[in-house]
Protein backbone atom coordinates (compact mmCIF):
# COMPACT_ATOMS: atom_id res chain seq x y z
CA UNK A 1 0.00 0.00 0.00
CA UNK A 2 1.31 3.48 -0.53
CA UNK A 3 2.49 5.86 2.41
CA UNK A 4 1.02 8.55 3.07
CA UNK A 5 2.32 11.16 5.76
CA UNK A 6 -1.26 13.11 6.79
CA UNK A 7 -0.35 16.25 9.11
CA UNK A 8 -2.33 16.48 12.00
CA UNK A 9 -4.65 19.43 10.84
CA UNK A 10 -7.58 17.04 10.56
CA UNK A 11 -7.56 15.72 13.87
CA UNK A 12 -7.31 19.57 15.32
CA UNK A 13 -10.88 20.40 12.84
CA UNK A 14 -12.17 16.83 14.26
CA UNK A 15 -11.77 17.82 17.79
CA UNK A 16 -12.88 21.04 17.53
CA UNK A 17 -16.19 20.30 16.15
CA UNK A 18 -17.13 17.16 18.40
CA UNK A 19 -16.78 19.22 21.30
CA UNK A 20 -20.06 21.29 19.77
CA UNK A 21 -22.25 18.24 19.97
CA UNK A 22 -24.32 17.59 23.29
CA UNK A 23 -25.29 14.79 24.75
CA UNK A 24 -28.95 13.13 24.56
CA UNK A 25 -31.32 11.11 25.83
CA UNK A 26 -34.20 9.49 23.74
CA UNK A 27 -36.74 7.42 26.12
CA UNK A 28 -34.17 5.48 28.09
CA UNK A 29 -31.06 5.17 25.41
CA UNK A 30 -28.00 8.13 25.96
CA UNK A 31 -26.33 9.47 22.69
CA UNK A 32 -23.37 11.45 22.50
CA UNK A 33 -25.39 13.81 20.28
CA UNK A 34 -28.25 14.27 18.34
CA UNK A 35 -27.66 13.05 14.76
CA UNK A 36 -27.34 9.83 14.12
CA UNK A 37 -26.43 7.38 11.15
CA UNK A 38 -29.65 5.52 9.83
CA UNK A 39 -29.52 2.56 8.76
CA UNK A 40 -28.65 1.63 5.42
CA UNK A 41 -28.76 -1.90 3.70
CA UNK A 42 -24.64 -2.74 2.19
CA UNK A 43 -22.95 0.23 4.25
CA UNK A 44 -23.34 0.64 7.91
CA UNK A 45 -21.21 -1.88 8.90
CA UNK A 46 -18.26 -2.06 11.51
CA UNK A 47 -15.63 -0.31 9.24
CA UNK A 48 -18.50 2.76 8.23
CA UNK A 49 -19.83 3.01 11.76
CA UNK A 50 -16.59 3.60 13.05
CA UNK A 51 -15.59 5.73 10.79
CA UNK A 52 -18.93 7.91 11.19
CA UNK A 53 -18.23 8.15 14.53
CA UNK A 54 -15.28 9.40 14.77
CA UNK A 55 -16.34 12.02 12.58
CA UNK A 56 -19.26 12.82 14.62
CA UNK A 57 -22.27 10.87 14.57
CA UNK A 58 -23.82 10.41 17.99
CA UNK A 59 -24.75 6.80 17.24
CA UNK A 60 -25.93 4.28 14.55
CA UNK A 61 -28.29 1.57 13.68
CA UNK A 62 -27.09 -1.33 11.43
CA UNK A 63 -27.92 -2.46 8.39
CA UNK A 64 -31.36 -4.25 8.10
CA UNK A 65 -30.95 -7.83 9.31
CA UNK A 66 -33.13 -11.08 8.28
CA UNK A 67 -34.62 -12.97 11.89
CA UNK A 68 -34.92 -15.81 9.98
CA UNK A 69 -31.13 -15.30 8.87
CA UNK A 70 -29.87 -15.15 12.56
CA UNK A 71 -32.40 -18.02 13.68
CA UNK A 72 -30.57 -20.24 11.04
CA UNK A 73 -27.35 -19.24 11.65
CA UNK A 74 -26.45 -17.70 8.40
CA UNK A 75 -22.86 -17.09 7.86
CA UNK A 76 -23.06 -14.30 6.28
CA UNK A 77 -26.32 -12.72 8.73
CA UNK A 78 -23.89 -13.39 11.58
CA UNK A 79 -21.27 -10.87 10.09
CA UNK A 80 -23.78 -8.37 9.90
CA UNK A 81 -24.25 -8.88 13.44
CA UNK A 82 -21.04 -7.61 14.48
CA UNK A 83 -20.50 -4.63 16.67
CA UNK A 84 -16.90 -3.52 17.18
CA UNK A 85 -16.20 -2.96 21.35
CA UNK A 86 -15.05 0.79 20.09
CA UNK A 87 -18.37 1.58 18.90
CA UNK A 88 -20.54 3.10 21.40
CA UNK A 89 -24.74 3.96 21.25
CA UNK A 90 -25.19 0.76 18.12
CA UNK A 91 -28.53 0.05 17.47
CA UNK A 92 -29.02 -3.71 15.59
CA UNK A 93 -31.68 -3.77 12.99
CA UNK A 94 -34.38 -6.83 12.95
CA UNK A 95 -36.80 -7.65 9.74
CA UNK A 96 -39.19 -9.96 9.60
CA UNK A 97 -42.78 -10.99 10.02
CA UNK A 98 -43.11 -13.33 12.74
CA UNK A 99 -43.66 -12.72 16.02
CA UNK A 100 -42.10 -16.14 17.73
CA UNK A 101 -39.22 -15.57 15.51
CA UNK A 102 -38.43 -11.81 15.99
CA UNK A 103 -38.32 -12.75 19.49
CA UNK A 104 -35.85 -15.26 19.21
CA UNK A 105 -33.58 -13.66 17.00
CA UNK A 106 -33.69 -10.55 19.47
CA UNK A 107 -32.69 -12.70 21.89
CA UNK A 108 -29.76 -13.44 20.17
CA UNK A 109 -28.84 -9.66 19.27
CA UNK A 110 -29.37 -8.49 23.09
CA UNK A 111 -26.02 -10.78 23.68
CA UNK A 112 -24.27 -9.34 21.26
CA UNK A 113 -24.05 -6.00 23.17
CA UNK A 114 -25.91 -3.96 21.22
CA UNK A 115 -27.48 -0.59 23.04
CA UNK A 116 -30.99 -1.06 21.39
CA UNK A 117 -33.06 -3.18 19.26
CA UNK A 118 -35.00 -2.02 16.12
CA UNK A 119 -37.35 -2.84 14.14
CA UNK A 120 -37.41 -2.61 10.27
CA UNK A 121 -40.95 -0.83 9.55
CA UNK A 122 -40.08 0.63 5.99
CA UNK A 123 -38.52 -1.50 3.83
CA UNK A 124 -40.03 -1.46 0.32
CA UNK A 125 -38.23 -3.79 -1.37
CA UNK A 126 -39.99 -6.40 -2.91
CA UNK A 127 -37.91 -9.27 -1.20
CA UNK A 128 -38.72 -8.23 2.12
CA UNK A 129 -42.75 -6.83 1.92
CA UNK A 130 -43.59 -10.14 -0.14
CA UNK A 131 -42.99 -11.38 2.81
CA UNK A 132 -45.01 -9.39 5.10
CA UNK A 133 -42.04 -7.95 6.75
CA UNK A 134 -40.31 -4.32 5.94
CA UNK A 135 -43.05 -1.58 5.02
CA UNK A 136 -45.80 -4.16 4.97
CA UNK A 137 -46.33 -3.56 8.71
CA UNK A 138 -47.57 -0.33 7.90
CA UNK A 139 -50.73 -2.50 6.38
CA UNK A 140 -50.76 -4.54 9.54
CA UNK A 141 -50.71 -2.34 12.63
CA UNK A 142 -52.26 -5.68 14.76
CA UNK A 143 -49.24 -7.71 13.73
CA UNK A 144 -46.76 -5.30 14.04
CA UNK A 145 -47.95 -4.84 17.63
CA UNK A 146 -47.95 -8.56 18.22
CA UNK A 147 -44.46 -8.76 17.23
CA UNK A 148 -43.26 -5.58 19.63
CA UNK A 149 -45.27 -7.03 22.29
CA UNK A 150 -43.29 -10.28 21.59
CA UNK A 151 -39.87 -9.18 21.70
CA UNK A 152 -40.72 -6.94 24.33
CA UNK A 153 -41.30 -9.71 26.18
CA UNK A 154 -38.01 -11.30 25.57
CA UNK A 155 -35.19 -8.76 25.68
CA UNK A 156 -34.12 -6.52 28.25
CA UNK A 157 -32.35 -3.97 26.40
CA UNK A 158 -34.38 -0.93 24.88
CA UNK A 159 -36.68 -1.09 21.71
CA UNK A 160 -37.29 1.41 19.16
CA UNK A 161 -38.84 1.36 15.31
CA UNK A 162 -37.55 2.98 11.86
CA UNK A 163 -40.86 3.85 9.88
CA UNK A 164 -42.42 5.41 7.36
CA UNK A 165 -45.24 7.80 6.83
CA UNK A 166 -47.55 4.76 5.27
CA UNK A 167 -48.17 2.45 2.27
CA UNK A 168 -49.03 5.20 0.08
CA UNK A 169 -50.14 8.68 0.48
CA UNK A 170 -54.13 7.65 1.62
CA UNK A 171 -52.63 5.33 3.51
CA UNK A 172 -50.73 7.77 6.24
CA UNK A 173 -50.19 6.17 9.62
CA UNK A 174 -47.40 7.18 11.69
CA UNK A 175 -49.14 8.80 14.07
CA UNK A 176 -51.72 5.98 14.93
CA UNK A 177 -48.22 4.09 14.96
CA UNK A 178 -46.21 6.45 17.31
CA UNK A 179 -49.41 5.87 19.48
CA UNK A 180 -49.23 2.49 19.58
CA UNK A 181 -45.61 2.38 20.42
CA UNK A 182 -45.85 4.90 23.38
CA UNK A 183 -48.62 2.42 24.63
CA UNK A 184 -45.77 0.09 24.19
CA UNK A 185 -43.22 1.03 25.88
CA UNK A 186 -41.22 1.46 22.94
CA UNK A 187 -38.61 4.27 23.97
CA UNK A 188 -38.32 6.10 20.71
CA UNK A 189 -39.59 5.97 16.65
CA UNK A 190 -37.38 7.20 13.65
CA UNK A 191 -39.71 8.55 11.07
CA UNK A 192 -38.56 8.54 7.44
CA UNK A 193 -41.10 11.46 5.73
CA UNK A 194 -41.84 9.31 2.60
CA UNK A 195 -44.61 6.73 2.13
CA UNK A 196 -44.23 3.10 0.92
CA UNK A 197 -45.51 4.06 -2.36
CA UNK A 198 -42.94 7.03 -2.70
CA UNK A 199 -39.73 4.99 -2.68
CA UNK A 200 -37.52 7.42 -2.73
CA UNK A 201 -39.03 9.79 -5.38
CA UNK A 202 -39.90 13.62 -4.43
CA UNK A 203 -38.87 14.82 -0.83
CA UNK A 204 -39.72 13.69 2.33
CA UNK A 205 -42.56 15.43 4.12
CA UNK A 206 -41.07 17.57 6.93
CA UNK A 207 -44.38 19.31 7.60
CA UNK A 208 -46.02 15.56 8.38
CA UNK A 209 -43.31 14.79 10.51
CA UNK A 210 -43.22 17.99 12.42
CA UNK A 211 -47.13 17.84 13.39
CA UNK A 212 -46.10 14.12 14.60
CA UNK A 213 -43.42 14.76 16.41
CA UNK A 214 -45.16 17.89 18.43
CA UNK A 215 -48.40 15.33 19.06
CA UNK A 216 -46.43 12.64 19.95
CA UNK A 217 -45.78 11.14 23.35
CA UNK A 218 -42.84 9.41 22.80
CA UNK A 219 -39.70 11.46 20.90
CA UNK A 220 -39.58 11.16 17.12
CA UNK A 221 -36.48 10.89 15.20
CA UNK A 222 -36.88 12.82 12.00
CA UNK A 223 -35.18 11.36 8.90
CA UNK A 224 -34.95 12.24 5.30
CA UNK A 225 -33.10 14.78 3.03
CA UNK A 226 -31.09 15.85 5.25
CA UNK A 227 -28.21 16.32 2.90
CA UNK A 228 -26.67 20.05 3.45
CA UNK A 229 -25.37 21.02 7.11
CA UNK A 230 -27.70 24.36 6.46
CA UNK A 231 -30.55 22.34 6.37
CA UNK A 232 -29.61 20.11 9.29
CA UNK A 233 -28.65 23.54 11.29
CA UNK A 234 -32.17 24.85 10.46
CA UNK A 235 -34.05 21.34 11.71
CA UNK A 236 -32.06 21.56 14.86
CA UNK A 237 -32.72 24.80 15.91
CA UNK A 238 -36.54 24.75 14.80
CA UNK A 239 -37.53 21.66 14.77
CA UNK A 240 -39.91 19.59 17.16
CA UNK A 241 -38.28 16.45 16.96
CA UNK A 242 -35.50 15.77 19.68
CA UNK A 243 -32.91 13.68 17.23
CA UNK A 244 -32.22 13.27 13.61
CA UNK A 245 -31.17 10.27 11.10
CA UNK A 246 -28.45 11.02 8.23
CA UNK A 247 -28.40 8.34 5.70
CA UNK A 248 -27.36 9.18 2.57
CA UNK A 249 -25.63 12.44 3.05
CA UNK A 250 -22.84 11.73 4.97
CA UNK A 251 -21.72 9.16 2.19
CA UNK A 252 -21.16 11.91 -0.35
CA UNK A 253 -19.88 14.67 2.76
CA UNK A 254 -18.24 12.62 5.09
CA UNK A 255 -17.88 15.66 7.43
CA UNK A 256 -22.17 16.56 7.28
CA UNK A 257 -22.37 15.71 11.49
CA UNK A 258 -19.13 17.75 12.01
CA UNK A 259 -20.13 20.90 9.57
CA UNK A 260 -23.67 20.78 11.19
CA UNK A 261 -22.01 21.65 14.67
CA UNK A 262 -19.87 24.12 13.54
CA UNK A 263 -21.83 28.03 13.79
CA UNK A 264 -23.89 28.43 10.99
CA UNK A 265 -21.38 32.33 9.85
CA UNK A 266 -19.24 31.94 7.03
CA UNK A 267 -16.50 33.61 8.91
CA UNK A 268 -16.51 30.35 10.98
CA UNK A 269 -16.78 28.23 8.81
CA UNK A 270 -14.64 25.22 8.66
CA UNK A 271 -13.18 23.71 5.42
CA UNK A 272 -12.38 20.13 4.42
CA UNK A 273 -9.89 20.02 1.72
CA UNK A 274 -9.47 17.37 -1.05
CA UNK A 275 -6.53 15.97 1.94
CA UNK A 276 -8.69 15.84 4.73
CA UNK A 277 -11.18 13.44 2.32
CA UNK A 278 -8.16 11.07 1.62
CA UNK A 279 -7.74 10.73 4.85
CA UNK A 280 -11.05 9.87 5.64
CA UNK A 281 -10.79 7.11 3.10
CA UNK A 282 -7.37 6.23 4.67
CA UNK A 283 -8.97 5.32 7.80
CA UNK A 284 -11.79 3.60 6.64
CA UNK A 285 -9.69 1.60 4.34
CA UNK A 286 -7.87 0.73 7.89
CA UNK A 287 -10.86 0.09 9.12
CA UNK A 288 -11.80 -2.56 6.31
CA UNK A 289 -8.86 -4.15 6.61
CA UNK A 290 -9.46 -5.53 9.97
CA UNK A 291 -12.85 -6.06 9.24
CA UNK A 292 -13.23 -7.57 6.20
CA UNK A 293 -11.41 -11.32 5.37
CA UNK A 294 -12.49 -11.63 1.52
CA UNK A 295 -10.74 -9.41 -0.72
CA UNK A 296 -13.59 -9.28 -2.84
CA UNK A 297 -15.73 -7.58 -0.95
CA UNK A 298 -13.18 -4.96 0.68
CA UNK A 299 -12.68 -3.82 -3.16
CA UNK A 300 -16.04 -3.62 -3.45
CA UNK A 301 -16.83 -2.00 -0.51
CA UNK A 302 -13.92 0.92 -1.39
CA UNK A 303 -15.02 1.47 -4.54
CA UNK A 304 -18.30 1.86 -3.34
CA UNK A 305 -17.46 4.22 -1.11
CA UNK A 306 -14.57 6.13 -3.39
CA UNK A 307 -17.32 7.11 -5.87
CA UNK A 308 -19.49 8.64 -3.23
CA UNK A 309 -16.40 10.86 -1.57
CA UNK A 310 -15.11 11.87 -4.77
CA UNK A 311 -18.54 13.12 -6.13
CA UNK A 312 -18.59 17.15 -6.87
CA UNK A 313 -14.60 16.97 -6.95
CA UNK A 314 -13.11 18.13 -10.55
CA UNK A 315 -12.55 15.03 -12.84
CA UNK A 316 -14.34 12.39 -10.48
CA UNK A 317 -16.23 11.23 -13.72
CA UNK A 318 -12.52 10.63 -14.81
CA UNK A 319 -11.47 8.48 -11.33
CA UNK A 320 -15.05 6.86 -11.58
CA UNK A 321 -14.46 5.22 -15.40
CA UNK A 322 -10.77 4.40 -13.75
CA UNK A 323 -11.99 2.68 -10.57
CA UNK A 324 -13.85 0.37 -12.46
CA UNK A 325 -10.55 -1.02 -14.74
CA UNK A 326 -8.31 -1.56 -11.19
CA UNK A 327 -8.60 -4.58 -9.74
CA UNK A 328 -7.49 -5.10 -6.00
CA UNK A 329 -8.15 -3.01 -2.85
CA UNK A 330 -4.70 -1.81 -2.40
CA UNK A 331 -4.35 -0.64 -6.23
CA UNK A 332 -8.01 1.78 -5.17
CA UNK A 333 -6.41 3.20 -2.47
CA UNK A 334 -3.12 4.10 -3.93
CA UNK A 335 -5.12 5.49 -7.09
CA UNK A 336 -7.18 7.29 -4.38
CA UNK A 337 -3.86 8.74 -3.36
CA UNK A 338 -2.47 9.91 -6.59
CA UNK A 339 -6.40 11.78 -7.41
CA UNK A 340 -6.58 13.67 -4.33
CA UNK A 341 -2.64 14.62 -4.18
CA UNK A 342 -3.40 16.30 -7.45
CA UNK A 343 -6.59 18.70 -5.99
CA UNK A 344 -5.06 22.10 -5.35
CA UNK A 345 -5.86 22.54 -1.38
CA UNK A 346 -8.69 25.13 -1.53
CA UNK A 347 -11.35 22.98 -4.41
CA UNK A 348 -14.31 22.64 -2.48
CA UNK A 349 -16.87 20.25 -3.79
CA UNK A 350 -20.24 21.06 -5.48
CA UNK A 351 -23.02 18.65 -4.95
CA UNK A 352 -26.77 19.40 -6.37
CA UNK A 353 -29.23 17.75 -3.86
CA UNK A 354 -31.99 17.94 -6.33
CA UNK A 355 -30.69 15.39 -8.48
CA UNK A 356 -31.69 11.78 -7.38
CA UNK A 357 -29.30 10.10 -5.47
CA UNK A 358 -29.33 6.35 -4.36
CA UNK A 359 -32.79 5.89 -5.18
CA UNK A 360 -32.99 2.16 -4.07
CA UNK A 361 -32.79 1.28 -0.52
CA UNK A 362 -34.26 -0.68 2.11
CA UNK A 363 -35.71 1.74 4.12
C1 LIG B 1 -29.03 2.29 -0.10
C2 LIG B 1 -29.99 2.44 1.03
C3 LIG B 1 -30.10 1.42 1.95
C4 LIG B 1 -31.00 1.56 3.03
N1 LIG B 1 -31.07 0.56 3.94
C5 LIG B 1 -31.91 0.70 5.03
C6 LIG B 1 -31.95 -0.29 6.04
O1 LIG B 1 -31.24 -1.30 6.01
N2 LIG B 1 -32.82 -0.09 7.06
C7 LIG B 1 -33.63 1.02 7.16
O2 LIG B 1 -34.39 1.16 8.09
N3 LIG B 1 -33.57 1.98 6.22
C8 LIG B 1 -32.72 1.86 5.18
N4 LIG B 1 -32.64 2.85 4.24
C9 LIG B 1 -33.39 4.11 4.46
C10 LIG B 1 -32.53 5.15 5.18
O3 LIG B 1 -32.20 4.74 6.48
C11 LIG B 1 -33.27 6.50 5.27
O4 LIG B 1 -34.47 6.31 5.93
C12 LIG B 1 -33.55 7.10 3.89
O5 LIG B 1 -32.46 6.95 3.02
C13 LIG B 1 -33.89 8.59 4.01
O6 LIG B 1 -32.87 9.28 4.69
P1 LIG B 1 -31.68 10.07 3.93
O7 LIG B 1 -32.32 11.01 2.97
O8 LIG B 1 -30.93 10.76 5.03
O9 LIG B 1 -30.89 9.05 3.21
C14 LIG B 1 -31.79 2.72 3.15
C15 LIG B 1 -31.68 3.73 2.20
C16 LIG B 1 -30.80 3.60 1.14
C17 LIG B 1 -30.70 4.72 0.15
Amino acid sequence: MMEYNFSNKLQEKIDFLNQKKTAIKLGSIHFSSKLLLAPLASITDVPYRLLMQDLGSGGSVTELISCHGINYNNEKTLKMLQINKAEKNVGIQLFGENPDDMARASVFCEKLGPHFIDINVGCPVKKVVGKGAGAALLKDLALLQKIIVAVKKNISIPLTLKIRTGWSKNEIVAQDIADMAYNEKIEFICLHGRSKDQLYSGYANWDYIELVARNAKLPVVGNGDLHSARFVREKMQTSSCPAFMLGRGPLRNPFLFLQSYAPDTPDHQILFTPLDHLEVIHKLYSNMLKFYEKDRILEIQLKKHALWITAGFPGASGLRKKLFTLKGHADVHDYLVEYFQLLEDNISKHINHDLPFLSGGHG
